[in-house]
């Protein structure tokens, strides 16, 4: 049985006071479910949203780390430096990440492989632009991002690897994919994971979708066979709405 879960990407958004405001109102709200959830505020919040949450379902990662060990790379933060404040599960690829920070596929290789000697499980986010889909190239892309980025790992790491599929045109916009493009996608993900691996290996993988979930969607877009939760970006930022996405499996 796959793992359900609904994670919340904060981004560049609140501030130390309004983080812990915001953890201590997800606290009230989340009542006992088995849907994993998952938080990840900005670096400078995460051992108190950690310290808050103590004894709680609710767990924090973080929205990147460098796939250096330590050494000169200023503004950079390391997998020791998580793992050192609690911090198990990173967020990797986002396409925002890609799109303003230049990270690309052969980074994204490197920061996994590190991530896994640390034990730290990921987040993979990856998905295709507008003019993929529209190039009806949606396919080739994401399985060319998932091939570079993560093929090279043994069966046996796919254990700390969830995936999320976040259509670029979806992010952000208002604009969600319907739940048969979500479907479909992600069928084809595991479809690729079940050729390159095995279909045990396949069905074994939470596959997320990202991209304007919010409560009021989440729970068609959660109904799909192939979909095992969200990513959730604005949403997220809001206690009530969170939760309610959370309950919406
Ligand atoms: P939105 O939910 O704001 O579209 O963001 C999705 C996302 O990028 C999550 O990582």
């Amino acid at each position: 049985m796959r793992k359900q879960i609904v994670a919340g990407n904060w981004k560049m958004n609140k501030d130390y006071v309004d983080s812990e405001i915001l953890v201590s109102k997800l606290l009230e709200q989340h009542h006992h479910s088995t849907t994993d959830v998952i938080i990840a505020p900005p670096f400078t919040n995460l051992l108190a949203a950690k310290n808050t949450l103590k004894g709680s379902p609710i767990s924090v990662a973080a929205q990147n780390m460098h796939f250096a060990e330590n050494g000169a790379y200023t503004g950079e933060v390391s997998a020791s430096m998580l793992t050192s404040i609690g911090v198990k599960t990173v967020i990797l690829g986002h396409s925002e990440r890609r799109a303003y920070f230049n990270e690309t596929d052969e980074m994204l290789a490197k920061k996994v492989d590190t991530a896994l000697a640390h034990g730290i499980r990921i987040i993979f986010c990856f998905g295709e632009e507008l003019a993929d889909r529209k190039a009806k190239k949606e396919n080739e892309v994401v399985a060319s991002q998932i091939k570079n980025a993560l093929f090279h790992l043994s069966a046996s790491a796919w254990d700390h690897i969830v995936l999320a599929y976040e259509p670029v045109w979806a992010i952000g916009t208002g604009e969600t994919a319907s739940p048969e493009q979500a479907q479909d996608m992600h069928a084809f993900i595991r479809k690729t994971l079940a050729d390159q691996y095995t279909p045990a290996l396949a069905d074994a993988v939470s596959i997320l979708y990202g991209g304007s979930v919010k409560s009021a969607n989440a729970k068609e877009i959660f109904s799909k066979p192939d979909v095992d939760g969200g990513l959730i970006g604005g949403a997220a930022l809001d206690a009530e709405h969170f939760s309610a996405i959370v309950n919406s499996f």
